[in-house]
């Protein structure tokens, strides 16, 4: 199962920036005028939270005293307003200039709020859709491998950490930018000196800010595989909710879950200490830099050289620029939070989906069909099919009996290209056309497919016969219902078709489930029909009407009957028997019942409990 998240595709790591800069220009689509509304808005906020404090400094300065020659600029500024003295006696103005400008900061800050919110849900919402896509697009193989529960946990809870930095910090970071350069350009234009002072405990708190970022990566690392692992958990127990009550595992199963919860829990617990443990130390550093411009600014302003109004508007600079550079460390671990879940994200995203040859064709498929020299394996060294040669003839119907595992199933998965045979495997061709080179798709739609263990959604019983094809009529599903001899059951069922069929068709019989899934077969005609042990929930007669109606519905299909009933196979044409992955006989039913295999020893041993069960019913 998957845990890890790192360059599992396989990918080289250009190949891999190269994708995602594609990703990431889908993911944009629509919010990027978002975006740029919040990066122009927090210029803008910006701006104005610089130029606040110069009015303080040039009205103490001067207007109100003549601490400091003005700057062309500022004086031409002041004549417009009626010039240095007008304004002393009417301090109203520089007051308005200010309410004015933290006007357009609040309207600058509510567009940003409204571009960045935008932009990170129109972001996020494409990646949603993206990863739903592309999780749909991918082999069967490939799900198989992932846990259901770790990759939900992908699509929600990383996906809202990739949202929140989005949302709360992407366009921080430029507006960080923005104070720190604009401040430090106006404190170095007010007093060289003491900018230098202010600065040199920076790179200290920049230093703690990357050590910090490096430990919150690994730590958050560690917490999302954890989140993965316990939604597996709880999803799988949830899911098999029935095993665990039948088996009465409710405790075992709660205490497996609370041991992960608390791994997961005191990992957590462990970032906080960190996190506490990187705001203490930079709210001690940062206060030993307010102090040492506080106590270097003062001693300047007394010697001279540095005016009152430059010292107030020195310090509103100074808490500016002390703000982002602390931020920063928040920064870097939201960016470490963000990074993990966007790696988690892609690791589904660079997954190879499954893809047609680019020259794939859609050959008449009521052809025989041919496993030419077919083996497989699932896991190295653990073969599961050897060598099988088999010709199903078209029209004809093929009977499958073995033993569990013996690679029935995996026989008919790999017609259907559910799981990809390599080409040193042999090939399976249908009409003399290698399925390699039939579109998948095409070919899927044309077997109907019986899966042994049949999933139903949660929807109604329409919806999930309908499923098959799309514009299946009313008629057609009666037809098909009729012949999966469901029609009594859906005559019964209170809200027949519209009858919700719960989480799976938890609702239904095991045997109402099979007839199901065979009439979401049936609703369409198919040149190959593959039943998985489709009948084996069904009683005996009920299993004749059925293969009566499919028979006189899809005469000339080509059958692949997979059952453990001797009952169910004997009519089929040909009947291959498969022992651990190989065929060890073939035949009609009357070449294989006195054969001397295990055919006839079934065929015994199935005739003897039913002679029985006729005694006693006579008996009776
Ligand atoms: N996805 C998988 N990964 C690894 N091994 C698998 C996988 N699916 C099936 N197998 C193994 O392959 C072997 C054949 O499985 P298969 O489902 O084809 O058997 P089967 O003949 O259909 O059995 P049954 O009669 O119980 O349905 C089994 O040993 C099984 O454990
Ligand atoms: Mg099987």
């Amino acid at each position: 199962m998957d845990t890890k998240i790192h360059s599992e595709n396989g990918a080289s790591a250009a190949a891999r920036r190269k994708t995602r800069r594609r990703l990431f220009a889908r993911f944009l689509q629509r919010a990027k005028r978002w975006f740029l509304l919040a990066v122009l808005a927090a210029g803008a906020s910006a701006l104005c939270d610089m130029l606040i404090p110069q009015i303080v400094r040039i009205t103490l300065d001067n207007c109100l005293s003549n601490a400091e020659v003005p700057s062309p600029a500022v004086t031409s500024v002041a004549d417009a307003l009626g010039g240095f003295a007008y304004i002393a006696k009417h301090l109203y103005i520089p007051a308005l200039l200010i309410c004015i400008l933290a006007g357009v900061q609040m309207l600058s800050h509510f567009l940003f709020t409204v571009g960045e919110a935008h932009g990170a849900e129109t972001l996020v919402k494409n990646m949603r859709d993206a990863l739903y896509e592309k999780m749909l697009a991918l082999p069967y193989a490939w799900h198989q491998k992932h846990r259901t529960g770790d990759m939900i946990s992908r699509c929600t809870s990383d996906i809202e950490t990739a949202k929140n930095f989005i949302s709360e910090q992407l366009t921080n970071i430029f507006r960080t930018l923005l104070l720190l350069v604009f401040s430090a350009v106006f404190m170095f234009s007010m007093h060289a000196p003491l900018s230098w002072i202010a600065l040199a405990p920076m790179p200290i708190l920049v230093f703690v800010s990357l050590l910090f970022h490096g430990v919150i990566e690994r730590g958050v690392t560690a917490c999302d595989e954890n989140e993965g692992i316990l939604s597996a958990l709880a999803q799988e127990n949830l899911t098999g909710v029935r095993v665990v009550r039948a088996f009465g595992q409710e405790k075992n199963e709660i205490d497996r879950f609370a041991a992960q919860n608390h791994l997961y829990t005191e990992l957590w617990v462990k970032m906080g200490k960190w996190i506490s443990a990187y705001w203490c130390g930079t709210d001690v550093l940062s206060g030993i830099q307010v102090l040492l411009v506080l106590v270097f600014g003062s001693i300047f302003c007394i010697r001279g050289g540095l005016s009152s109004g430059e010292f107030i508007a020195f310090l509103s600079y100074n808490a500016m620029l002390v703000w982002p550079v602390r931020e920063l460390g928040r920064m870097l671990s939201e960016m470490s939070k963000a990074g993990v879940s966007l790696d988690r994200i892609f690791y589904i995203m660079e997954a190879e989906a499954e893809r047609d040859e680019t020259d794939a064709c859609t050959p008449p498929l009521d052809r025989d069909i041919v496993f030419d020299h077919v083996s497989f394996a699932y896991t190295e060294n653990k073969p599961i099919l050897s060598d099988i040669n088999l010709t199903v003839k078209a029209g004809s119907t093929l009977g499958i009996l073995g033993a569990t595992g013996s690679g029935k199933s995996t026989l008919t998965l790999l017609l259907d290209k559910l799981y990809d045979l390599p080409r040193e495997c042999g090939s399976i061709h249908i009409g003399g056309v290698d399925i390699r080179d039939i579109k998948t798709s095409y070919l899927r739609k044309n077997i109907g497919l019986v899966l042994q263990e049949p999933f139903l959604f949660s929807r109604t019983l329409r919806e999930n016969i309908a499923i098959a094809d799309d514009g299946v009529g009313e008629a057609q599903i009666e037809a098909a219902v009729k012949a999966a001899a469901l029609d009594g059951a859906v005559a019964n069922f209170a809200n027949g078709y519209d009858t919700v069929v719960g989480e799976r068709g938890v609702t239904l019989s095991g045997g109402q489930k099979q007839r199901t899934a065979i009439a979401r077969t049936l609703t369409t005609k198919k040149p190959i029909l593959i039943f998985d042990d489709s009948l084996s929930a069904v009683d005996a007669e009920t299993e004749e009407k059925i293969r009566a109606a499919i028979s006189a519905r899809f005469g000339k299909a080509t059958v692949i009957l997979i059952s453990h009933r001797i009952a169910t196979l004997c009519a089929a044409d040909n009947i291959i028997v498969l022992k651990d992955g190989k065929i060890t006989e073939a035949g009609t039913h009357e070449d294989l019942k006195c054969a001397g295999g295990l055919y006839q020893k079934i065929y015994h041993a199935q005739n003897r409990k039913e002679d029985t069960a006729n005694e006693d019913e006579n008996a009776d």
